[in-house]
């Protein structure tokens, strides 16, 4: 029976991981330690032991924390978000560092035959704008010239360098996922879809006009998109570290279907008893949105003109695309029709959350930490994201989850953790 380490087990991806290893039946899995900075897990049973540990320790002080921490499979999922992308890189390539450090220091690293490190699809420079698609794991890394540094890349360096240097009695490889935009349950993370979501339909549901406006534009409203299921990734993660010809190498992890907003908008404003205006989006005309004059109804809106020229640049002489993304004015635009972080200032809408707070016994941290900048950037990108799994499926990966299933068992098990108020009573 394999045992395993998962990092970030309070996050959004480590916990649906933990979650997914002690569900499993083939193979059960015999022990998991699980770790984070400050978040107890909250996962119960017998098989798991959990520490808090602060990765930005030195190698040294963790070999303490470690000692009696051992793992056939290590799952990393730990992540500090910080703006600046070389910070992030500086931050997060030490904490992997010197975890492998510290396990080389307590000798576990010789029980250890995979770790599994979560990236995304920053790998591709969708928060720059515009990639080629569907993107495939084989596209160019956007490096040297005027492309920012990317923390991704730092830290699937530090594995290749690693297993490249392993000493006397080391047998490890690794496997890295770039997973889309995640659905999933965790309290206070950095990156969470579904949660500002279900927030923003909870109040907007509950207020006297019960419309359900789409906060971002036209353009993602019609675009194709893939999503990921945290669970479905969970259970790619465990297929992954298990798969003999998996090693080594970097997968894409979407659902499987390809969505839009156009289908799953409705569904939505349906589950809160919510309409869809029969004109959501006033005066916005089928192209990307050059004016920050394009709002709904009078609300602030975001405007954003992305800093580099857009990823398909790099690749645009080869596909025929010689000249067309080169210039100023063709970077990519974030544009949000509604400001969600500015709508969540709103006296009503602040009003109107302290009653669902403390009508649903809700924490306040939930309305404070919600993380509405995130919100903006996937309602509010002006360009689709398509993610081929054709590399998984020829190793023969099945995995598949309906992305509108996700979203609704995700709400319903965020309603059930106390995080967002109940749907169904909202409008009793
Ligand atoms: N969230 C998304 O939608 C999404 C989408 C695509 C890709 N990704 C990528 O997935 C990866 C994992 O991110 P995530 O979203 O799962 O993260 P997350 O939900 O924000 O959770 C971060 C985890 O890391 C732990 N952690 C942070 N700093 C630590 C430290 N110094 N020492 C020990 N543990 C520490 C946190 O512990 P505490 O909670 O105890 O502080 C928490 O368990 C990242 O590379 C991210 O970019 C995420």
């Amino acid at each position: 029976m394999p045992t395993a380490i998962v990092t970030g087990a309070t996050g959004i991806t480590g916990h649906a991981i933990v979650q997914h290893l002690l569900s499993s039946t083939t193979p059960k899995w015999s022990q998991i330690t699980t770790l984070s900075r400050s978040q107890a897990s909250t996962a119960s049973d017998s098989r798991i032991t959990h520490k808090t540990l602060d990765l930005q320790s030195s190698a040294s002080e963790m070999k303490d924390s470690l000692a009696s921490v051992t793992g056939e499979y290590v799952f990393f999922c730990a992540y500090l978000a910080r703006d600046d992308e070389g910070e992030a890189a500086e931050v997060n390539g030490a904490m992997l560092r010197n975890f492998l450090s510290a396990l080389r220091a307590t000798g576990e690293i010789k029980h250890l035959k995979r770790l599994v490190l979560v990236n995304g699809l920053k790998q591709y420079g969708v928060h720059l704008g515009r990639a080629k698609q569907p993107m495939h794991e084989t596209d160019p890394w956007l490096e040297g010239g005027d492309w920012p540094p990317n923390f991704y890349y730092t830290l699937q360096r530090i594995l290749r360098d690693a297993v490249e240097d392993e000493g006397d009695g080391e047998k490890w490889d690794w496997v890295v996922t770039y997973p889309q935009d995640v659905i999933g349950v965790a309290r206070a993370n950095f990156m969470n879809l579904a949660t500002a979501l279900g927030l923003y339909a909870s109040i907007s549901a509950s207020l006297p006009e019960r419309e359900l406006v789409f906060p971002g534009n036209l353009i993602n409203y019609l675009a194709f998109n893939c999503w990921t299921s945290a669970k479905l990734h969970a259970e790619f993660c465990t297929w992954a570290a298990l798969e003999p010809k998996a090693g080594n190498q970097a997968f894409n992890v979407v659902n499987g279907d390809t969505e839009s907003w156009q289908n799953l908008w409705p569904a939505i404003a349906e589950r809160y008893g919510a309409k869809v205006p029969a004109k959501m989006f006033p005066g916005a005309e089928l192209k990307v949105p050059s004016s920050k004059e394009q709002r709904y109804n009078g609300f602030e809106v975001a405007h954003t003109v992305l800093p580099t020229k857009p990823p398909i640049a790099e690749e645009a002489d080869k596909i025929g695309l010689k000249g067309l993304f080169d210039g100023k004015d063709d970077h990519s635009v974030v544009h949000q029709q509604i400001d969600t972080t500015k709508w969540a200032q709103r006296p009503e809408v602040v009003k109107k959350w302290e009653e669902l707070r403390d009508r649903f016994g809700l924490d306040q941290s939930v309305w404070d930490k919600a993380t509405w900048g995130f919100l903006t950037f996937l309602l509010g990108r002006e360009y689709d994201c398509v993610v081929s799994m054709s590399k998984a499926r020829k190793l023969g990966w099945t995995g598949y989850h309906d992305t509108k299933d996700a979203f609704f068992e995700t709400l319903d098990e965020l309603e059930k953790e106390k995080i967002l108020p109940k749907a169904s009573e909202l409008q009793k």
